[in-house]
């Protein structure tokens, strides 16, 4: 995408349903052998990507022009190593694929797991939690894991830390389980309670305590549903951003206020302005010049890590220093270097840089961020490594002096819907070029 930088994003844009809750709901409907329905799901690759899983499970999934996902998995069967591997490296949902398959067919395989560069990922939560439901698990080299149980059985499981995923699993796995799971230390982000509230449509019974104790009394069936997902609160966040990183306007239609709190307070204390409307919310520039702040990013209902990059580069135009923690993921400011070359003045630092207690510090992780502003950005060649860092070099480039070629722009697709279009529509200037044409 060649970009041409120096022009306020004014405009509507509007989100639908979230990437990070739509693909885990997909996931849900192989639990029962009723049909179901999801709405409101957005038109991105990692959705086309698990309803191509449900089918190589044996599943039917069908997408709607208008957003509605029709899924039944009357019957379910194994995958084979080599239908599966084609899926390897493109997402982390495969592994949550698990407990469904588990209950209902006794086998479940597991093939390595894409998603983005951001840290090593591991899921040893995932395969600690599957144990002590009973699965057994084999390795089978290049084939991944095979995952097997009889039976499932309800248990105890205390997270080490509130892993979204590793909770996902627990709920999909312990719903069809036999006896009560009583999973403490878990995520409750709101793609979580999302699931929750799907899961007791279908006849499940899970309660959330306030110590984040999640308990699930296992149940023989589960029936069909019909949702609305939620709309993505990751995607009106980056929107945001970009309204104060430019210095422009943007309504986003839909956006939840409840879902972003953290964000609007620290977005009010840098100096962006939203007003919150029934229909969604719009976000702009309080004055013209921004205030630095200090973040530490945590799970919910602390500042989400997936909110950090764009906030990031609108805090680029900030007068003074800001300081951002970053104690999610050990390895998120790899994006950063490119902001650099663009201009930003960032220094990544190994130690905690904030008074949360944070599982990187003393082991070498580039993990605080000090960001000197305001900077003049100009216009470079550089190339995406991963989603959310993708539509932080687009809002960069877009608040940059000149013109910028931003490379691997289709990752965007994986989780922003109708990007180009959206971008159009608040007046950017830009052209998408073939890979071929990209030099000329
Ligand atoms: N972790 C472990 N072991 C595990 C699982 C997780 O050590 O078995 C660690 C991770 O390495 C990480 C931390 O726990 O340091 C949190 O990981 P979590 O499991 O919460 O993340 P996830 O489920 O893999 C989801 C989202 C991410 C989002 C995180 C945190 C999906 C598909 N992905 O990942 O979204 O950043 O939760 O909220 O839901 C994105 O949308 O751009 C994205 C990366």
């Amino acid at each position: 995408m060649k970009i041409v930088g120096g022009n306020p994003l004014i405009g509507e844009v509007s989100v639908r349903g979230a990437k990070n809750s739509v693909s885990k709901a997909l996931v849900a409907a192989l639990l029962t052998s009723e049909p179901c329905v999801l709405r409101n799901v957005p038109s991105i690759s990692d959705v086309d990507i698990v309803c191509e899983m449900i089918r190589c499970s044996g599943g039917h999934a069908a997408i709607s022009e208008s957003g509605s996902v029709e899924i039944c998995a009357r019957e379910l069967k194994p995958v084979s190593p080599d239908r599966w591997a084609g899926f390897a490296r493109q997402s982390r949902i495969p592994i949550l694929f698990c407990g469904p398959l588990l209950a209902r067919i006794g086998a479940a395989r597991i093939a390595p797991l894409g998603g983005d560069a951001i840290g090593p990922r591991p899921v040893d939560y995932h395969i600690a939690a599957l144990q002590k439901f009973g699965a057994t698990i084999e390795d089978q080299g290049s084939d991944g894991l095979l995952v097997s149980a009889r039976r499932l059985t309800g248990c105890k499981i205390a997270l080490d830390y509130p892993s979204v995923g590793a909770t996902e699993q627990v709920l999909l796995t312990s719903v069809l389980a036999e006896g009560v799971t009583e999973l403490s230390n878990a995520a409750i982000e709101p793609e979580i309670i999302d699931l929750i509230m799907l899961l007791q449509k279908m006849g499940a019974t899970i309660s959330v305590d306030t110590d984040r104790t999640i308990t699930i009394t296992g149940v023989m069936d589960l029936h069909g549903f019909r949702h609305t997902a939620m709309p993505d609160p990751l995607e009106v966040a980056s929107w945001a951003c970009a309204a104060v990183a430019t210095g422009g306007s943007i309504f986003v239609g839909n956006a939840r206020q409840i879902d972003l709190m953290a964000f609007l307070n620290k977005l009010r204390q840098m100096g962006g302005q939203f007003k919150v409307r029934d229909e969604g919310i719009s976000f702009s520039r309080c004055q013209d010049s921004l205030r630095p702040v200090i973040l530490e990013t945590d799970v919910h209902p602390g500042f989400r890590t997936d909110w950090q990059q764009p906030f990031v580069v609108a805090l680029t135009q900030a007068e003074g220093v800001s300081i951002v923690h970053e104690t999610v993921y050990e390895d998120r400011f790899g994006y950063v270097s490119a902001l650099n070359q663009m201009g930003a003045g960032i220094q990544l630092h190994r130690e905690c840089l904030g008074s949360k207690r944070c599982r990187f510090g003393q082991r070498n992780h580039l993990h605080s961020a000090v960001i000197a502003g305001p900077s003049r950005l100009r216009g470079c060649d550089v190339s995406i490594p991963d989603l959310r860092a993708g539509f932080s070099y687009v809002i960069a480039a877009l608040s940059a002096e000149g013109v910028s070629t931003v490379r691997n722009i289709g990752l965007i697709g994986r989780g922003y819907e109708n990007f180009p279009q959206k971008l159009q529509a608040l007046g950017a200037r830009f052209e998408i070029l073939m890979a071929e044409n990209l030099d000329t």
